[in-house]
């Protein structure tokens, strides 16, 4: 698509990654693109970020439309390593040779990991350090674990550009590079999973990063992560979600997560979402054997209750249940509420599973649980709508409608 010009002397000189699919186990049904930007200044010229090893060519094609040689760049600025950024660094140093390469201590050692090369020009910057390339500065500031320990953020007061990398961005391939060029709705729906896939489990991090633009008081016109649209029309709206989504905020919605054997505990999981739908919130029903986990995240962060259910397969959880939960678990979402259910044979223990699951994540229980030996009586079924009725209420009441 060629190099996009952002600003005068600032350029995205990325790659648009039509085609990926599965991002480390994420599923990105509308691909991805590595953002990297180059400045070029009355003194420097800087590249910020590379790209996924396999985008090597592209960015270099990218880099020689705007500067022609791309040993005419002069620093490296490397504001996270992951390899769908990083992956091309080594080719991008030998082609480049940079005099230096700025980043923080933990993204130092962590090339010196990915690519043995203690010889590499670093300067390891810290939060407040700055740099002039002419008639711009560039100032660093470390984010640790937002989302890696070596990750960092560049700030250009001249132009008010932050370079973001992770943060603020998504997984969304599309021909334009500005927020208000793309569909708005599926640019916030890839947000939302990426903040719920990627970010979630650093949300306190996520938090003392906001304060941080805010006790700077940076003025931002335009983000420029390293996924997806450059945010210049937006900017105040994502800046918002990751502050509602990092204090955990959630919309008054229950999901009925489930999986079935023999069909008792889907009998179960439909009679708890009725419940909920007759209490007047909005309310979602997903079986896990046809769900996209990774979606279902994004539902997940969404909603502020959670109703669990699986039938006791050998004394635990249906693999389906128990790989999902696993995977939310790990994502540390807080301050939802829920319950679980499910039906058994002989012993029952889904129920005390999942009851651990939501102890783990700090969800407040509405009600202990709910268990069926073999097939729901009416009475049963009556009681798990009983029960999505009761964490509808608790839901509105929490969210205050
Ligand atoms: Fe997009 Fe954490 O790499």
């Amino acid at each position: 698509m060629g190099a996009v010009k952002i600003k005068d002397g600032f350029y995205w000189v990325g790659a648009v990654d039509w085609n990926v699919r599965d991002f480390h186990g994420y599923t990105t049904h509308r691909g991805s693109t590595y953002n990297a930007y180059l400045l070029t200044d009355s003194e420097k010229t800087v590249l910020f970020d590379t790209v996924k090893a396999g985008f090597f060519e592209t960015l270099m094609t990218h880099i020689r439309e705007v500067i022609g040689n791309p040993e005419r760049i002069d620093y490296l600025v490397i504001n996270h390593i992951e390899p769908d950024h990083g992956g091309a660094i080594a080719r991008v140093v030998e082609a480049v040779k940079p005099e230096k390469i700025f980043c923080t201590r933990n993204a130092r050692l962590g090339m010196i990991g990915y690519f043995h090369r203690e010889d590499w020009p670093f300067v390891e910057v810290k939060t407040g350090d700055e740099l002039k390339t002419g008639t711009r500065t560039i100032k660093f500031i470390e984010t640790p674990m937002v989302h890696w320990p070596d990750s960092m953020v560049s700030y250009i007061p001249e132009d008010k550009i932050l370079i973001s990398q992770d943060a603020f961005g998504e997984h969304y391939a599309t021909s334009t590079r500005f927020d208000d060029e793309a569909n708005f709705c599926e640019l916030f729906q890839e947000v939302a999973k990426y903040y719920a896939n990627i970010v979630l489990p650093f949300s306190p991090q996520v938090q003392k990063v906001l304060k941080a633009i805010q006790d700077l008081k940076l003025e931002i016109e335009m983000i420029c992560p390293d996924h997806g649209v450059i945010w210049r029309r937006h900017v105040k709206e994502i800046v918002e979600a990751y502050d509602r989504w990092s204090r955990y905020e959630a919309k008054p919605r229950v999901l009925v997560i489930y999986d079935t054997m023999w069909a008792s505990t889907e009998m179960m999981a439909w009679a708890v979402y009725e419940g909920a739908v007759k209490e007047g919130v909005e309310a979602e029903l997903f079986k896990l054997s046809v769900s996209d986990e990774t979606e279902l995240m994004a539902e997940v962060l969404e909603a502020k209750g959670l109703a669990f259910g699986s039938p006791t397969l050998n004394n635990g959880l249906l693999p389906t249940v128990a790989g999902f939960t696993t995977y939310m678990k790990g994502l540390r979402p807080r301050k939802k509420l829920g319950f679980s259910f499910g039906s058994y044979g002989w012993s029952g223990e889904a129920v005390k599973h999942l009851n651990k699951i939501f102890e783990e994540t700090k969800t407040e229980l509405v009600h202990e649980g709910f268990k069926v030996k073999y097939r729901p009586t009416v009475e049963d079924l009556k009681q798990c709508e009983e029960l999505g009725r009761l964490l509808a209420r608790r839901v509105k009441e929490a969210c205050g409608v």
